[in-house]
């Protein structure tokens, strides 16, 4: 059996790095781990027989995403599975987050999933598979307080994957979002910039992000079990490979409320919606 060619972005803690650990441990798996600072990737060396490659990416980096594809290709051929993994958080309410900070989040979260998308896109519709996995959150389906610019980077994600996938079917390549919920990552602690509100009106929302904050690492999701769900989804059942993947019970629980009280709204408003059109 050939090897499946993988690569991660930000694979230096949490998801990603639960993914590098399990993928670097399969027989049947070159692995490219990346990370902005590879040194964080000493963690793989156990593991390295000549399967494994830790690139350095910073996926706001266009050269080094080039650069990441072409090594890639160079070391072992295909490119069989994108993992866009990297993302970063900002809590702080809609009228007084900081503008360039949240501009940034969607280079990194959005564009940066995008370019990375793109720069794959060539070999694997030329090989005529591929699987692309994004990470969302179910952040991607459904919003909370003093997170408004979390959720448009995660609903740009969601929109953008689902009309990729439809786009790049006939190819077969597949797209699949994970959607978790709280898991005991970097993500809430050290990788979320936290606005403190200072105008007394949204006091409210300050035990909110702090709430966050304090509850980092103590999440109910575990990112290893994500990754091997993750990892079965993609090896064993890519022939009926989920769009939207929730993760963690919060997500599938929320998920499915969201989509049955959306559900039950628009079937209210149907024949008000459908008195738009002209009559045909
Ligand atoms: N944990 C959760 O509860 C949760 C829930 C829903 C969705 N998610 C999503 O899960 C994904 C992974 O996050 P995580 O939870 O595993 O958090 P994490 O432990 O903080 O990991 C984030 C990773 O992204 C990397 N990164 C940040 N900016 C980058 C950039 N410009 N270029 C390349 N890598 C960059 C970080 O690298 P450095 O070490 O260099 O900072 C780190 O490796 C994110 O997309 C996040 O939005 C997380």
């Amino acid at each position: 059996m050939t090897n499946k060619t993988w690569i991660i972005t930000g694979t230096s803690t949490g998801f990603g790095k639960s993914l590098a650990t399990l993928l670097a441990k399969k027989p049947d798996v070159n692995l490219v781990a990346t990370a902005r600072n590879p040194e964080k990737l000493a963690y793989l060396d156990e593991f390295d027989h000549g399967q494994i490659k830790k690139l350095t990416l910073d996926v706001t980096n266009q050269s080094e995403i080039d650069a990441v594809v072409k090594e890639t290709q160079s070391a072992f051929g295909s490119i069989d599975v994108l993992v866009n993994n990297a993302g970063i958080g900002y809590f702080g309410t809609f009228e007084e987050s900081d503008r360039e900070t949240v501009k940034y989040m969607f280079d990194v979260n959005v564009w940066g999933l995008v370019d990375m998308t793109r720069a794959v896109l060539p070999a694997m519709r030329q090989q005529k598979s591929g699987v692309i996995v994004n990470f969302s959150s179910i952040g991607g389906l459904f919003s909370f307080p003093t997170l408004s610019f979390y959720h448009g980077t995660k609903f740009a994600v969601e929109g953008i994957s689902e009309s990729l996938a439809k786009e790049v079917t006939d190819f077969n390549i597949k797209v699949m979002l994970i959607e978790p919920s709280g898991f005991r990552t970097d993500w809430a602690g050290r990788s979320s910039e936290k606005a403190l509100p200072k105008i007394e009106d949204y006091q409210q929302f300050e035990k909110f992000i702090e709430g966050n904050a304090e509850g980092a690492h103590h999440e109910a999701g575990d990112p290893d079990k994500a990754a091997a769900i993750i990892y079965d989804q993609v090896t064993d059942h890519a022939a009926d490979l989920p769009l939207r993947l929730p993760l963690g019970k919060f997500a599938s629980d929320t998920a499915i409320q969201k989509y049955t009280a959306s559900l039950a709204q628009f079937e209210k408003l149907h024949d008000l919606s459908a008195s738009a059109d002209q009559p045909e």
